[in-house]
C-alpha cells in the first residue's frame, strides 16, 4: 500500500500501480527515488510529455543521498515540488536530512511517499504539495510509475555492478597477489616458511578453506609424493608428513603424473567414469566434508613435476558474502555450512593457480639450489678446515671451537639491550659470515711447513740428535786424543815418576774437558727446552760456543769439524717459546695466506667480508698485532671477537707442544690483562666473562686423536 498525504486535508490517495508491496519493496534494499518536478514546465505540455519534461531530476540510490541533496540544492527556481519515494523504515532519516537542505525557493515542497508496511504518523502530517500544484492522481500514478521504473533500473544496475565490482576487485586482488607472490617467494629463504607462504597465498586467492602441498621425492628410483604441508581454516587438524606413490590412484598423484589441473565441483559426485576417485577416509576421520577441489601441478623449468597444490572448498562466492578474504574469515562449522558456503572453484582460478604453481615451483627449486649451494659451501669450508687441522694434532678442532665461541659471543651481543652492544645486532647472514670467517681464519697455515707447527723445542729433534751426536763424537775424539797423548807420553824415555806426573796432568786435563763436554751436552738439552726460565740464554750459548770452539775436533779426513754453528746459536738463544724469528714470521704469514686463499672463494655478496674478517684476527687494538698493525676501530668487531676466541682457545689448550697447560682461572686472568694492555677489546672480554661464554662450549670438542705428521 502506498500512502499519499494531502497537506491540510488529511487526504489519502491509494495508488493502484504500486500497491504491490513485494513489487516495489526496493526500500528494503535502501533504494529510493527522488523526483524533482518543474511545475512551470508541466503547464506547457500534455500530460505524459509534460510530466516527462517536468521531471527535472530523478535519483535513486538511497546510499547516494548526498547526490540527491546536491540535486535538490541545485534545482532550478521553477522547481516547486519534490516527490521522494522512500522505504518506510528510512523515512525519518531521509526526511530530516532533506529538510535540512536550504531550498532555492520558499514555496518548494517536498512530499514523501513511503513504501512498506509501516505508515508513519509524521508522514501522515506531511504535505502533498503536488496536489496543490495541480497534479492529479493519474499524473501522480505516472510520476510514481516513472519513479518505480527508474528505481528498479538503478537497483538492477547497482546489483549487477556490485557483482562486477566484486569480480573486478577480486581480479585486482588476485592480480596484486600474483605480483606479490613473485616478490614474496623470491625473498623467502626458509623452505618450511616458503611452503606455508605458497599455501597461504593460494588459499587467499581462491578462497579455499583447506589446502595441502605435496612435494615429489625419488627413493630408489620410485617417485613418491610427500605430504609436506597442510592447513585447514575451519578445523585445527593435526598433520603428519607421509608419502603416497606418485601414480593415478590418488587425486594428487593423478595431477602430478598427468600435469593436468583438476577442478572438481564436488568430490563426492565423482563417478566410476571419472579418471580419479575420492578417498573419503580423511573426511571421516576428522569429521570434515571435502567438496570442491582445485588441484594444480607444480612444474619446473624442465617440465618436471616437483609437487602438487591441492585446494579444498572454495568459499569465495562473488554474488554473496564477498569480502576478499573468504579463506580466512568464513568458518565451516556444520553440515549446513558445507552445503551453503562452499562453492566450486572459479574457472579462472585454473590458469591463475597454474601461474602461481609455476612461480612456486621456481621458488622451491631456487630454494633447493640455494640450500644445495649453502651445503656445498658448508661442506667445503668444513672439509678445508678438517684438512688443515689434521696436520697438527695439537691444534685439532681449534678452528671449530673458535667458530663456536665467536657465534656464542655474537648471540650474547644480540641479547644485550644496554651497554656498548645495545645497538648491535648480528643478522642470521652475519652470523653465518662470522662462522665461516672463524672456521677459515687459520686456513693459511696449510701453506706453512708442518714441522714449524710441530716444533715443540727450540731445535728440531733431528738437529738435537745431530748436535748430541757431535758432542759424543767430540767426547770420544777428546778421549782418543788424550789416550794418544798418554800413550805417547808413556813411550817417552822418562823416569817413572816423571811419567806419572805428566800422565796425571794429562788425565786431569782430559777429565776436565770430558766433564765440560758432558756439561755442554746437558746445557744443550736444557737450552733446548722452550719453557726454560730465569736463564740468560744468550750468555749461556755464548759460553757454550766459546768452550766448544776452544776444543779441537777433526773429522776422518782430519778437517776441523764444526760442532756449534750459527743455526744452533740462533735457535738455542730463543728467549720465549720454541720458534726463532724466521719461523715466527713464517707462522705469522698464515693470515696473509688465509686472506689470499679465502678471497679467491666466490662468496655470495652477503659474505663478501669473510676474507677481511679472517685476515684480521691477529690484529691488536694498540696496533702491535699483525699483519697490518691496525688500531682500534680499524679492526672489525667480528675480528676483535675472533681475536679473543683464538687466544682463549690457545690458552686453555692442554696439549700445545710449546707451553704448559694452564688453569681456566689463569687463562681468564691473562685475557683480562690483555684487555687492560689494550690488546684485546675490553668490552668483548667483559661480556665473555660476565656471560660465562667460556662455560658454554666444550673445550675438548672436535679434537682428533691422530694427526698427519
Ligand atoms: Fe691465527
Ligand atoms: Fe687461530
Amino acid at each position: 500500500m502506498l500512502y499519499m498525504n494531502n497537506f491540510g486535508r488529511k487526504h489519502f490517495l491509494e495508488v493502484p500501480i504500486i500497491n504491490n508491496f513485494e513489487d516495489i519493496c526496493l526500500g528494503s534494499l535502501g533504494i529510493m527515488s527522488c523526483i524533482i518536478i518543474d511545475t512551470a514546465l508541466k503547464e506547457k505540455v500534455s500530460i505524459s510529455r509534460k510530466l516527462d519534461a517536468a521531471i527535472h531530476y530523478i535519483y535513486s540510490p538511497y546510499d547516494e543521498l548526498p547526490g540527491i541533496l546536491h540535486s535538490l540544492h541545485a534545482a532550478p527556481e521553477s522547481c516547486h515540488a519534490v516527490l521522494c519515494i522512500v522505504p518506510s523504515e528510512a523515512y525519518e532519516e531521509v526526511k530530516s536530512i532533506v529538510d535540512s537542505v536550504t531550498m532555492p525557493a520558499n514555496n518548494f515542497y517536498v512530499s514523501y511517499v513511503c513504501v512498506g508496511n509501516t505508515c508513519h504518523s509524521n508522514m501522515m502530517q506531511d504535505v502533498l504539495a503536488l496536489y496543490n500544484e495541480g497534479i492529479n492522481p493519474n499524473e501522480f500514478e505516472f510520476i510514481a510509475g516513472k519513479a518505480k521504473f527508474i528505481a528498479q533500473q538503478h537497483f538492477e544496475f547497482k546489483n549487477l555492478s556490485r557483482q562486477h565490482i566484486h569480480q573486478l576487485e577480486d581480479t585486482q586482488r588476485d592480480f596484486d597477489a600474483l605480483i606479490n607472490i613473485g616478490k614474496a617467494l623470491s625473498i623467502e629463504k626458509n623452505p618450511d616458511r616458503l611452503l606455508k607462504l605458497i599455501l597461504h597465498l593460494s588459499k587467499t586467492i581462491t578462497g579455499a578453506d583447506a589446502g595441502s602441498i605435496y612435494l615429489v621425492e625419488e627413493v630408489n628410483g620410485n617417485k613418491l609424493l610427500r605430504f609436506k604441508h597442510s592447513h585447514t581454516f575451519s578445523k585445527d587438524l593435526p598433520y603428519e608428513e607421509f608419502t603416497i606413490p606418485m601414480d593415478k590412484n590418488s587425486i594428487a598423484g593423478y595431477v602430478a603424473v598427468t600435469q593436468q589441473v583438476l577442478n572438481i565441483p564436488d568430490v563426492y559426485q565423482l563417478g566410476p567414469d571419472d579418471p580419479v576417485a575420492f578417498n573419503s577416509s580423511f573426511d571421516k576421520a576428522h569429521n570434515y566434508r571435502s567438496k570442491s577441489m582445485l588441484v594444480v601441478p607444480m612444474i619446473n623449468h624442465i617440465n618436471k613435476t616437483i609437487g602438487v597444490i591441492q585446494l579444498i572448498n572454495s568459499k569465495e562466492d562473488i554474488e554473496n558474502n564477498y569480502n576478499g578474504n573468504e579463506a580466512y574469515s568464513i568458518k565451516l562449522s556444520c553440515e549446513e555450512d558445507f552445503n551453503t558456503k562452499v562453492v566450486p572453484f572459479q574457472k579462472r582460478y585454473e590458469s591463475l593457480m597454474e601461474a602461481v604453481a609455476s612461480q612456486a615451483a621456481i621458488a622451491i627449486e631456487n630454494n633447493r639450489m640455494i640450500r644445495q649451494i649453502q651445503q656445498q659451501f658448508e661442506e667445503f669450508v668444513r672439509a678445508s678446515v678438517t684438512a688443515i687441522e689434521s696436520r697438527d694434532v695439537a691444534t685439532s678442532g681449534h678452528s671449530f671451537r673458535v667458530a663456536d665461541v665467536c657465534l656464542k659471543m655474537a648471540q650474547a651481543i644480540n641479547e644485550e639491550t644496554t651497554g656498548p652492544f645495545a645497538t648491535i645486532t648480528f643478522t642470521d647472514t652475519e652470523l653465518k659470515e662470522l662462522e665461516y670467517a672463524a672456521l677459515l681464519h687459520d686456513f693459511g697455515k696449510v701453506y706453512i711447513d708442518t714441522a714449524i707447527f710441530l716444533k715443540s723445542h727450540k731445535l728440531y729433534p733431528k738437529d738435537l740428535e745431530n748436535i748430541l751426536l757431535k758432542l759424543e763424537y767430540l767426547y770420544r775424539y777428546q778421549q782418543l786424543k788424550y789416550a794418544m797423548t798418554i800413550f805417547n807420553e808413556m813411550k817417552k824415555d822418562n823416569e817413572f815418576d816423571k811419567h806419572l806426573e805428566n800422565v796425571n796432568a794429562i788425565e786431569m786435563e782430559r777429565d776436565d774437558i770430558l766433564h765440560k763436554i758432558l756439561e755442554a751436552r746437558q746445557k744443550v738439552i736444557e737450552l733446548n727446552n722452550p719453557m726454560v726460565k730465569e736463564m740468560d740464554v744468550e750468555k749461556e750459548v755464548k759460553n757454550l760456543y766459546a768452550m766448544l770452539e776452544s776444543l779441537d775436533c777433526c773429522d776422518v779426513e782430519n778437517q776441523k769439524m764444526e760442532i756449534f754453528n750459527d743455526y744452533y746459536i740462533k735457535n738455542l738463544t730463543i728467549r720465549r717459546g720454541s720458534l726463532n724469528d724466521d719461523e715466527r714470521r713464517e707462522i705469522e704469514s698464515h693470515v696473509v695466506h688465509t686472506y689470499n686463499f679465502v678471497s679467491k672463494i666466490p662468496w655470495p655478496p652477503e659474505f663478501a667480508r669473510i676474507p677481511e674478517i679472517a685476515a684480521k684476527h691477529h690484529e691488536k687494538l694498540d696496533g702491535t698485532g699483525y699483519p697490518y698493525g691496525l688500531k682500534g676501530d680499524e679492526i672489525p668487531l667480528q675480528a676483535r671477537i675472533m681475536a679473543l676466541a683464538d687466544i682463549f682457545d690457545a690458552l686453555i689448550a692442554t696439549d700445545r707442544p710449546y707451553k704448559p697447560p694452564i688453569t681456566l682461572e689463569q687463562a681468564l686472568s691473562i685475557i683480562k690483562e690483555e684487555a687492560l694492555k689494550n690488546k684485546l677489546d675490553k668490552d668483548i672480554v667483559d661480556l665473555f666473562i660476565t656471560k660465562k661464554i667460556y662455560e658454554q662450549f666444550d673445550r675438548n670438542a672436535y679434537r682428533t686423536k691422530t694427526a698427519v705428521q
